[in-house]
């Protein structure tokens, strides 16, 4: 992927693949082997773990087959183009990650969504995905954060909430790209707007849980998505939230169905 690919600045901004995978396993709490990484765009989440897992092996499927691309050709892990309510193969962990779980705007596309991912799971097996909200969730604005690439340009990486309506819970959100050269080279800045922009039904956290039971998940549970601890060996420790009081204000967290 060039430095300058739309998807690679993604990858930049938006994922932190590794920390996930070693989030994943701590909160499955065996030893997980395959991942099904569902809307997996670029399939970062599954090469980390392909990287990361001894022996593991990865199913990324995603309906564009021009991300998934970029996961071509790497052992152990398989590419598949197609609706993930076709998604196949059996995992220990399945994945839906960057709020990916809003591209399915209605319950009975979410429900069947859930009802084939729980499936695919032994016992034991669990499904997350991220999700955010809040008081703040439903109002327009934009994030800004600035990167540094290798070769020394700034990479400003903006993300705007750019439509919300409470009332069918939809949300617009796109993200914009600026790469300015490092100073003396004589290359233009590259300025890339609405480089992704996506159209997502922004679930509640009740509502989500009562899809994962309908679906067949005994168990639902609720974990920060970035707060966690890490031991002198590494290991990461993942916080649960067991009552709403625990949430802050505005809220990112993994919702997670256990097969029991
Ligand atoms: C927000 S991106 C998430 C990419 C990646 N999972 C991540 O963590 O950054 C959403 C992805 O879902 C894919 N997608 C949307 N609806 C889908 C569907 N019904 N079946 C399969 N892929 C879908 C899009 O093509 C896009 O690559």
């Amino acid at each position: 992927m060039s430095l300058l690919d739309r998807h690679n600045l993604y990858e930049r901004c938006t994922q932190t693949p590794e920390r996930d995978v070693k989030l994943l396993r701590a909160i499955h709490g065996g030893t997980p082997r395959t991942l099904g990484e569902d809307f997996a765009g670029t399939a970062a989440l599954s090469r980390a773990w392909v990287r990361l897992v001894r022996s593991g092996r990865a199913i990324a499927t995603d309906h564009d087959g021009q991300p998934l691309a970029h996961a071509r050709g790497i052992a152990r892990l398989t590419c598949r183009v197609a609706d993930v309510r076709a998604a196949h193969g059996g995992c220990d962990v399945i994945a839906a990650f960057n709020f990916s779980i809003g591209e399915l705007h209605d319950r009975a596309a979410l429900c069947a969504y859930l009802r084939r991912a729980h499936h695919r799971l032994p016992r034991g097996g669990i499904f997350a995905c991220d999700l955010y909200g809040g008081s703040g969730a439903f109002r327009t604005g934009t994030l800004r954060e600035r990167h540094a690439l290798p070769d020394g340009a700034r990479l400003e990486y903006s993300w705007e909430q750019r439509a919300a309506d409470a009332l069918t819970g939809r949300v617009v959100n796109a993200l914009h790209f600026r790469v300015t050269p490092r100073r003396g080279r004589r290359v233009e800045t590259l300025e890339l707007r609405d480089a992704f922009v996506y159209d997502w039904r922004l679930w509640s956290l009740p509502e989500l849980q009562e899809a994962l039971r309908e679906a067949g998940f005994t168990t639902t549970e609720v974990w920060s998505r970035f707060e966690h601890a890490v031991d002198g060996r590494g290991r990461v420790h993942p916080l649960r939230h067991r009552t709403g009081g625990e949430l802050a204000d505005d809220w990112c967290v993994f919702v997670v169905g256990r097969r029991r």
